[in-house]
Formats: structure tokens, C-alpha cells, sequence
């Protein structure tokens, strides 16, 4: 089991790189045969207004998340609240830290890239700077804009689209006592036929306590499900005890034995969106009971007493999954040995590297880069046998709150005896507004005591790879047709 340890310390506010309004280039506006979109990474506009030009830089960019009920903390979805926060909306654009997206689009590119052009970062300078002016609503785009003159948002919490089924988990109450919980929690699920499962996605409900779950589905044999099964079942875990927790929540088998597992079948992390690759590949064939648990599901500290209720979004499918999907885990808990072994000394700044060599020919989907808070950068590559190497991911500057499950938009093949290496730098100096210990003290990978431990000051190393075995005809695979 993957632990995701996720501590934030909330009131750490990243030092925002100074803004320098450059001048402006000569701008075209208006009259072409392109979209609005396209036009709008194109070319700065030198007076734009929001309806014309703002709100559609937004809705694409922003109001996945900065929408009623979003992973943001406020929404942007009309004039006025994009307004009172315009100051700020400039300076996160130009520095760009909104929207978040960490990976270097100079290295690989992947499905989801969210990043503003710089014609659309100056555009929106320019709005700030000509006081963020409104503009006529005769002129908005219905693609854009509902009749009220609010920007449309989906009407369910979904970044992929519309579930066919949703989830709720039972709510849970959290004290106000300022302390970190971790939970697992048991849901079992009838349908009225087997299924097969293209894609999973957790929503939290309290966008602002939750910071990761990990799910797995539980699949009971016929005849020997029991009535324990059946119950819908939260545990409060103490870190260390989970073999006694799991007992609690009543998934084993009357005979003791284990229930077959889909590990990871869903996991969150802020920012995190569910994948679902088109044709064949991936899915799950479920019966038409089966359970889902998340095995930590872990709350932040909270200063007042509230409650909890996340969902996980389901997708369906018709066809039984002919290509199933399999891991890779370099790093801790996975294959190959992380050098030098991963310890860092108080005031110092590491390097670590790992590296695997595939015995077969795979055809990469996802990958994952995970580091806990002293990450400071992050790059993987391969090396093929003739010698070319494929560029994986490169983070120059590592951001723990934002560990996307990046989608290659075309598979990346790697023949048999490929070698897939991963760098990571970790920074345990007073300098890393994350580290968790002032003064810094000495952290190490903890995960040898068992993988019991959940300690913020632990780090973890890891490089989860989401493949298929190669077949002919990969290379040109395209993973953003559906
Ligand atoms: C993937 C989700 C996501 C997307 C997309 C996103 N944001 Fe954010 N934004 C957040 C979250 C979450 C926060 C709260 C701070 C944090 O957790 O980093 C935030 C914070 C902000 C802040 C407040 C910064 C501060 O310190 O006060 C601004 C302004 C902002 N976002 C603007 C934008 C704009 C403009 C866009 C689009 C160009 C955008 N965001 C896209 C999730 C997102």
C-alpha cells in the first residue's frame, strides 16, 4: 500500500516573483476566423474588458477549480468576485503559480497541460492595469457566460465529465482539536448487473481538510460474502495499528482469508483528476457487489468541529477491459535502490537518483512523481538501448501540493532493455517554507519499520509508471481520443 503523507502548513504563503509589466506589442483584436480561445493566446489585448476577453481565459484556465464548491478556496465565476481578486489574479498569472501546473512544458507534454500563454498573462496585466473594466454583456459568448451573467460551471463535481454513479461516503465528523486524522472507511456498492469500471474520481467535501485518499475495491466471492460485508463502516486509525483497524472495518472473508483487491483503483490529491483512457485499455470488471475502501483517508487539523461527506464519481464502460494497465514503482516500497540511500542531514540539499531496467517492451500511459516536503525538483527519463533518450517529466521547482497523475497525450514506447532513471532533489534548509522541523533536523525514508509510519518528517521517493505491454501499433496511440 502507497502512503501519501500529506501535511500542509496552510499559512505558509509562497513569496509571489515581483511583477514587471513590459510594454506592450502591437495587438490584434477582434475580427478573425479563430476562436476566442485561440485568439486570446495569440495576441495581448491592449484594453481588454472582462466579458470579451477575461471570462474566457477563466473558464478554460481557472473555474475548474475556483468555482461554487471547487478545490479553491474562492470562485471566479463572475465579474465581481474576479474583480475584488484582480490584483492578486495578476500577480499569481505572471509568476505563474496560477494556474498550478509544475511540470516543464519545455520537456513533455501531457493531457491537461493548463498553462496561460503570455499573450493571455499580459491581457489579463492589461485589465488590471486599465481598472478591470466590466464591458458590455450584449457582447458575452453563451459559450462562456449563462443568462444571468455568471460564467457556466458544470453542474456536477466532476472534472471528466458526468458520472454514471456517485458514491457518497458516510459523513464524518471532525473535532476542532487542530490534529491531523486518518481514516478508513468501508462503502459497499450494488449494482444492478456486473460492470466494468473505465474511470474513478474522489471529490472531497471539505475541500479544505482533505488532503489524500487511497482506494481500493473490494471484490467478495460469490457465497462467501457475509453479513459484515454488507455494512457501510468508518475506522478511525492510529498509525501503526492498521492490521487491527482493517479487522474492524469487516473485510475479510468468514474464513479469515483476504478478499481480492484492485488496489489504487482511486486516488486524491489536490488537484488530482480521475484518468480515463479511451478504447480497450484500462478498466475494471466488477461483480455486481463489491465494496469500496479507502484505506487512509487523511484530514488535516481543523480549528472548528465539522463534517466531512466526499463522493467518488463512477464512469462506466461497455466493453470488458482487453488491455489491462499494470505499475511500475521505482523508489521507496518499489524496484531499484535509491543513491545514495535517502537521508538528508539538517541545512543540506540533496540528490538522490533510481533507476530500473525493463525486461519487456511497454507502452507508457500515467506517471506519477511523489516527494514529500523537502522535494525541491524532480526529473525522470529513459534510456533506450540504442542509446536515445525519451524525456519523461522534468519539475524544476517541486510543489507539494500539486502531484498531478500526469497522461502522456501519445503513449511513450520503451523497448525491452530500456533503462527508466528518476533524479530527485530534496531541500532540508531553513530556505523550504514547507520543511516541516525549524531548525531542519535529519529526515530519512521511514517506510523499513513496515510502512506503518506516517510521520510529516518521513520523505518518500517514488515513481509510479501506469503502463501496458507494448503491442504493435503504440507508438502512434493517442490517449486523449475517446
Ligand atoms: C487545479 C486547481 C486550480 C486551478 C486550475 C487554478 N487554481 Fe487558483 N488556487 C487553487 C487553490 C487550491 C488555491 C489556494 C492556494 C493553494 O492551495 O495553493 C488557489 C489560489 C489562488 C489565488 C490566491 C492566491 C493568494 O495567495 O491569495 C488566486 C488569485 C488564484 N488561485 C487565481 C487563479 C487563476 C486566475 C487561475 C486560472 C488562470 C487559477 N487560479 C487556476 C486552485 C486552482
Amino acid at each position: 500500500m502507497r502512503l501519501l503523507v500529506a501535511i500542509l502548513n496552510k499559512r505558509l504563503i509562497p513569496i509571489w516573483v515581483s511583477v514587471v509589466v513590459v510594454g506592450l506589442s502591437q495587438c490584434v483584436p477582434g475580427e478573425t476566423n479563430v476562436s476566442k480561445l485561440e485568439e486570446l493566446a495569440q495576441e495581448p489585448i491592449e484594453n481588454p474588458t472582462f466579458v470579451e476577453h477575461i471570462a474566457p481565459i477563466l473558464s478554460k484556465h481557472c473555474l475548474g477549480c475556483h468555482r461554487p464548491q471547487g478545490i479553491a478556496p474562492f470562485s471566479l465565476n463572475s465579474y465581481a468576485l474576479a474583480r475584488k481578486k484582480a490584483k492578486t489574479i495578476a500577480k499569481v498569472t505572471a509568476a505563474r503559480i496560477m494556474p498550478p501546473w509544475p511540470a516543464d512544458p519545455n520537456y513533455s507534454h501531457f493531457i491537461g497541460e493548463n498553462l496561460l500563454s503570455n499573450a493571455e498573462i499580459k491581457t489579463i496585466q492589461n485589465w488590471v492595469i486599465n481598472g478591470t473594466q466590466e464591458g458590455s454583456y450584449a457582447k458575452k459568448s453563451s459559450a462562456f457566460f449563462a443568462e444571468n451573467n455568471q460564467l457556466q460551471v458544470a453542474a456536477y463535481k466532476s472534472a471528466i465529465g458526468k458520472p454514471d454513479l456517485v458514491i457518497s461516503i458516510a459523513p464524518i465528523a471532525i473535532k476542532g482539536d487542530g490534529i491531523d486524522r486518518f481514516y478508513l472507511t468501508k462503502t459497499h456498492i450494488k449494482l444492478p448487473e456486473n460492470a466494468v469500471i473505465a474511470a474513478m474520481e474522489f471529490v472531497p467535501g471539505n475541500k479544505d481538510l482533505v488532503h489524500h485518499a487511497n482506494g481500493h475495491l473490494i471484490l467478495y466471492p460469490n457465497g462467501k460474502k457475509s453479513s459484515k460485508h454488507l455494512e457501510n463502516k468508518t475506522v478511525n486509525i492510529t498509525p501503526g495499528q492498521y492490521a487491527e483497524d482493517f479487522k474492524q472495518l469487516g473485510l475479510l472473508n468468514d474464513d479469515n482469508s483476504i478478499p481480492e483487491r484492485i488496489h489504487s483503483a482511486v486516488n486524491y490529491l489536490p488537484g488530482v483528476v480521475g484518468v480515463r483512457y479511451p478504447n480497450d485499455i484500462g478498466g475494471i470488471a466488477v461483480p455486481k457487489e463489491f465494496s469500496l475502501a479507502l484505506v487512509d483517508l487523511h484530514f488535516g487539523p481543523s480549528d472548528r468541529n465539522t463534517t466531512d461527506s466526499s463522493v467518488v464519481n463512477v464512469f462506466f464502460r461497455k466493453s470488458k477491459p482487453s488491455r489491462p494497465t499494470y505499475e511500475i514503482n521505482l523508489g521507496t516500497d518499489g524496484v531499484g535502490k535509491i543513491t545514495p540511500p535517502l537521508v538528508i542531514p539538517p541545512n543540506q540539499i540533496t540528490q538522490h537518483s533510481v533507476s530500473y531496467t525493463i525486461e519487456k517492451p511497454i507502452t507508457i500511459l500515467t506517471i506519477n512523481p511523489h516527494l514529500h516536503l523537502l522535494g525541491k525538483s524532480f526529473t525522470a527519463f529513459a534510456l533506450k538501448p540504442n542509446g536515445d533518450t525519451v524525456q519523461l517529466i522534468s519539475i524544476p521547482k517541486w510543489n507539494f501540493r500539486w502531484q498531478y497523475f500526469y497522461t502522456f497525450k501519445t503513449a511513450q514506447v520503451l523497448p525491452a532493455g530500456s533503462t527508466i532513471t528518476a533524479i530527485a532533489k530534496f531541500d532540508n534548509t531553513n530556505n523550504n517554507p514547507f520543511n516541516p522541523n525549524k531548525p531542519p533536523k535529519q529526515v530519512s525514508e521511514r517506510w523499513e519499520d513496515g510502512g506503518n509510519s506516517m510521520r510529516a518528517s518521513d520523505e518518500m521517493f517514488q515513481f509510479i509508471i501506469t503502463y501496458i505491454p507494448y503491442q504493435k501499433g503504440d507508438e502512434a496511440l493517442n490517449l486523449e481520443s475517446k
